[in-house]
């Protein structure tokens, strides 16, 4: 979604946060832009890829400047609507992330007074009502605005009067200050800036900063200098090559092995409960999340109420926190509810705000997340820190295989330690999921003949998903993954459900995937599977090897390598995402950037 980079030095400050821009590419845009400070402010915004601005970008000598990827919230791309906004006397620029909801009464009220809109965002308001607010101090005037509007946000401002200046806050969106040496940073995400500084200061919501090249200050609402931490962050190893795969998103798949041996370390700890503050009997689990980790949640689900009696509910991260309360609050300490956050970025805007619900409603949280430092991270009670390394396609792949994992282990844990799993019974378990990456890479192994199903997909009107037990959210997310890269329209579904609607949908050009694991719902599957027949959907069925009756009503098979049915949701995962890959490969999507959606969500 949106970036925000802003950089206050002594080098050019135009290529540095352009290169830092570039490093935000992955998560989503629609149009880019940069302020400079020259005689006056000088903004420069073009609708498309950063290449089309920086292809109208005029040389600058400043060593100020703040820069944006936009993300369309409110009015469509392009130029008009593109950051950052400014005043028409090019006084002041402005770049904005998230949305201000109270925007239009603003604006109308400022049309009175006769300032002149350009665009339709939302977030044109900003400059003119700090320039309004303006008497020779940029902090005095945005907290001034701040009182004024409501949303969620990450603003940073410059200002001619203050060349050297750069004024930011945030609003339950992520923005963080990255300190150098004689050169100081602001950006919406670590991942910007790290190539330039590893100390980073984390500001709280409505603390104004204000940086300079040697100096870099906080204010709290009544303007009052406060202090802060400078923390050193791990040097996260930046991702920018394809390593010989076509996208990056086949580069992650292929990556999938490794990601699950390197956050084994993490997950297979000693005493992992009281690291993560899970010290008395947990009487329920709530999973909240959204999109592909949401349906890694739905596995742990299945997984966790089977090694354990702990009942698992999940929800959606946007519907968590308008829900009743967590069952459980407001009763014994003993029975405090405990929610498990998941998210690979750590920063989508409706899993935060679900933590913060649960905080609030007394629930001991837990985040399972790929991004050290990340907001999620520094805002629960425990972390699962998941190991993947930076995932650059926007469709997740390796940080949902890690996710399943996390939630595995932390199964087995809470199984050993409420003496459901015995010591022999835990050991087994760790052994079977310190099995999976070779269970994994033997599926890539086999990856051409995925290639070989791809004819039987691409003219489809829709393609149905179906799966029982800890095989229906498989079934979701590869419904997920085929519609959000390859456009075609798919559902997932529990394979018992289907006859209650979607069959009206069946034909001959509504191809269904069928995952059939010989687990004790194998042999209602293999009848919903002939329910589907009967309607003459082309059947493509994932099944277990060695199995002699699915193949036999399939139209074609795919037989994943000898595994627990429990622990089939790995090779699955793999089998359906490389199938969306080739299928989307061979209608020319863009992969990597698809149409309209974002790598992590920071509005609600
Ligand atoms: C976006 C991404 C998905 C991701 C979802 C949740 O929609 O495109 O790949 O699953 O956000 O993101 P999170 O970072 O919270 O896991």
């Amino acid at each position: 979604m949106c970036g925000i980079v802003g950089y206050t030095g002594h080098k050019p400050a135009q290529e540095i946060v352009i290169e830092s821009l570039k490093k935000l590419e992955y998560r989503g845009y629609d149009s880019s832009g940069i302020a400079t400070y020259e005689d006056n402010i000088r903004i420069c915004k073009k609708e498309g890829p950063i290449a089309n601005m920086e292809s109208v970008l005029s040389e600058s000598t400043s060593t100020t400047a703040i820069a944006h990827t936009r993300w369309a919230t409110h009015g469509v791309p392009s130029d008009a609507n593109a950051h950052p906004h400014g005043h028409t006397d090019n006084s002041i620029a402005v770049v904005h992330n998230g949305t201000i909801d109270n925007y239009l009464s603003i604006r109308e009220s400022l049309e009175s007074e006769g300032y002149n809109f350009l665009s339709e965002s939302d977030s044109e308001i900003l400059p003119f009502l700090i320039s309004k607010y303006y008497s020779g101090d940029l902090v005095e005037a945005l907290n001034k605005a701040l009182h004024e509007i409501q949303g969620i946000f990450t603003i940073a401002v410059i200002h001619e009067n203050h060349p050297d200046e750069i004024v930011a806050v945030r609003n339950e969106t992520p923005l963080v200050i990255g300190v150098g040496n004689s050169e100081n940073f602001v950006a919406s995400d670590i991942y910007a800036i790290l190539k330039y500084t590893q100390q980073i200061i984390y500001p709280e919501d409505y603390q104004i900063v204000r940086v300079t090249a040697e100096s870099v200050e906080l204010f709290d609402a009544e303007l009052k200098s406060i202090d802060y931490n400078v923390e050193t962050v791990e040097k996260y190893t930046e991702v920018s090559e394809k390593g010989g795969f076509e996208h990056f998103m086949l580069k992650e798949i292929f990556e999938q092995p490794k990601a699950l041996q390197d956050s084994l370390t993490e997950l297979l700890v000693e005493s992992p409960l009281e690291r993560l503050g899970l010290n008395w009997k947990i009487g329920s689990i709530s999973i909240v999340a959204c999109g592909t980790s949401y349906h890694a949640g739905l596995v742990g689900k299945y997984v966790i109420e089977q090694l354990t009696a702990i009942p698992v509910s999940v929800s959606y991260s946007s519907e968590f926190r308008y829900a009743a309360p967590v069952q459980g609050v407001g009763g014994l300490l003993s029975s405090r509810p405990l929610v498990v956050l998941i998210s690979q970025s750590g920063e989508t805007a409706d899993t935060l705000a679900a933590a913060r619900a649960a905080k609030q409603q007394g629930c001991h949280t837990v985040a399972i997340c790929n991004v050290p430092g990340s907001r999620i991270t520094r805002e629960v009670d425990g972390v699962i820190i998941t190991k993947s390394g930076q995932e650059i396609g926007v469709a997740a792949t390796k940080t949902f295989m890690t996710q399943m994992q996390a939630l595995y282990a932390l199964a087995t844990h809470l199984a050993f330690n409420s003496g459901s799993l015995d010591h022999p019974q835990y050991k087994l378990w760790e052994s079977e999921i310190r099995r999976i990456p070779s269970k994994i890479t033997q599926v890539l192994n086999n990856c051409e003949s995925i290639k070989k199903l791809v004819p039987h997909f691409t003219r489809a009107k829709s393609v149905f998903f179906v799966g029982r037990n800890i095989n229906y959210p498989l079934a979701l997310e590869g419904a997920l993954k085929l519609k959000e890269i390859s456009y075609i329209h798919a559902e997932g579904y529990p394979a018992g459900e289907l006859k209650h609607g979607p069959l009206a949908l069946l034909g001959e050009d509504t191809p269904v995937v069928a995952i059939a694991v010989q687990d004790h719902t194998y042999s209602k599957l293999m009848s919903n599977i002939e329910e589907m027949s009967a309607r003459k959907a082309p059947i493509l069925t994932v099944c277990q090897k060695g199995d002699q009756q699915v193949p036999k009503i399939s139209d074609y098979h795919f037989e994943l390598p000898e595994i627990d049915p429990v622990l089939s949701p790995f090779p699955v995962a793999v089998f359906l995402q490389l199938l969306s890959y080739y299928i989307a490969h061979d209608l020319g999507t863009d992969i990597d950037k698809p149409r309209n959606l974002a790598k992590s969500v920071t509005v609600e």
